[in-house]
């Protein structure tokens, strides 16, 4: 957002907050505590900030959390539906929307009437500023299962994840019908969202597994250079460029003509994996091994033998893998050779920490995002060609999930995953 966007949010969104106030007013009986409540206006005053007045617009060609340079702090929350047939399963997903739509805008809270329960749990104050918030949608297979009747509408390669090599996947932390992935400059703002949509859809979705993610700080040494995983790798230095908008429509968007059912065009797939990361294992590894595993150095990011983290790591120059590792991480996942372009991902992953296991080892890792227009011909391709790198002895995939995510709304009342009702 410009700066000039910003002041002009910034202004519009205190009129907004001012008519909110307004509003408290004329809906409330007027006790003396409530005469002396400050105003929405004079709340937001004190809360507002660049960061926090960011916004991201819910509405549009593709849902955003795809192509969004990944926010701070996530929560992944996967739901099942629990609606007893397909018309209250689309009332839930139109309330999801909604609700969504609500807060990336950002909105005054409001108050209805004293005695009632808030419209709004509060946690941000009176106002909630919408914070760089996205709120992404996505399906499982499941939801094409004999419940609703959807089976027809199924996006063609939407299927339970496979189980790959090496996994240990726990069905606990894995699947759902519904996929929410929530986004957010700050944690608050991701865990105020969390409750806002599980109050909104009550009684229609629950909650099947969920997760935190967190990046790590931008430490440098330039505002590019990627941050790093829990290994301490930069991660995200070769991800395929989001503003190049021809190689979107050829990597991640589903195009039409392309086999799939007609409303799914302008989605994309979205590849969870929950990967345990061995961290104590992990440091255990001299430096040169663990670079080698890799197929860039620790400190800065660049490939071995080259100096900078954008650097190609010139393959054809290394055809035995002396300067980098024929089973390098990255070499294994990207060849870079014409017949490989086509299976490139975009990758979103998130650091998580979830405290220690019961025998007090760390349970730390990477929630691996992949966005794909075609998961069998680019994530499963480059998963399976990872099965004999080395760095799988210090990571377990213990969960995630096979997701769908459609494409974006036209503004309200049009809701993520409408064209499934108007087919
Ligand atoms: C805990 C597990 C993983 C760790 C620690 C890890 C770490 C890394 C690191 C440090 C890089 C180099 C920097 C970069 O380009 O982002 C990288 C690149 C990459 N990783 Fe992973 N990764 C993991 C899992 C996966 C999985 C499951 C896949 C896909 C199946 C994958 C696919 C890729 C791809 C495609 C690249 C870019 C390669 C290139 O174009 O040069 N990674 N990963």
């Amino acid at each position: 957002m410009s700066p000039l966007d910003r002041r002009t949010f910034l202004t519009r969104s205190l009129i907004t907050a001012g008519a909110g106030a307004v509003g408290v007013g004329v809906g409330t009986s007027a006790s003396d505590a409530s005469a002396k409540r400050p105003s929405a206006t004079e709340q937001a005053h004190s809360v507002l900030s660049d960061e926090l007045a960011t916004r991201i617009p819910f509405d549009g060609a593709h849902q955003s959390g795809v192509l969004t340079p990944a926010q701070d702090h996530m929560t992944m929350l996967a739901l099942d539906s629990i609606a007893p047939n397909g018309a209250v399963l689309f009332e839930g997903l139109q309330a999801l929307s909604a609700q969504a739509r609500r807060l990336m805008h950002g909105d005054p809270v409001g108050v209805t009437e004293v005695d009632d329960p808030p419209p709004d749990s509060g946690i941000l104050g009176a106002y909630d500023a919408p914070d760089a918030l996205t709120v992404t949608v996505a399906f499982g297979a499941a939801l094409f299962d004999d419940r609703y009747g959807l089976g027809h509408l199924r996006p063609k390669r939407l299927v339970e994840m496979p189980n790959f090599p090496n996994d240990n996947i726990d069905p606990t932390r894995s699947g759902g019908d519904v996929l929410v992935q929530v986004c957010a400059n700050h944690r608050d703002t991701v865990i105020h969202t969390v409750r806002e949509i599980l109050r909104a859809t009550a009684g229609k979705l629950v909650v099947r597994w969920t997760l935190d993610g967190f990046q790590s700080a931008a430490r440098g040494p330039t505002p590019r250079s990627n941050k790093r995983n829990l290994f301490a790798f930069r991660d995200g230095t070769a991800n395929p460029d989001v503003t190049d908008a021809v190689l979107m429509n050829r990597l991640i968007w589903v195009q039409p003509g392309s086999g799939e059912p007609r409303w799914a065009t302008s989605g994309t797939y979205q590849v969870v994996r929950t990967i345990r990361m061995h961290v104590e294992f992990w440091d255990r590894v001299g430096m040169l091994e663990q670079e080698q595993m890799i197929g860039r150095y620790r400190v800065s990011g660049a490939p071995l033998g080259g100096d900078g983290e954008f650097e190609d790591p010139d393959y054809p120059s290394d055809p035995d893998g002396r300067r980098i590792k024929l089973d390098a991480h990255i070499r294994l996942a990207n060849p870079r050779t014409p017949t490989t372009a086509n299976q490139r991902i975009l990758r979103r992953g998130y650091n998580y920490h979830r405290g220690v296991d019961e025998a007090g080892d760390l349970d730390d890792g990477l929630l691996f995002i992949a966005f794909n227009q075609d998961p069998d011909r680019q994530f499963a391709t480059i998963q399976t060609r990872l099965t004999p790198e080395p760095m799988v002895d210090y990571i377990t995939p213990v969960g995630g999930g096979y997701f769908f995510a459609p494409p974006g709304t036209s503004g309200p009342p049009d809701w993520v995953g409408s064209g499934l009702a108007a087919t």
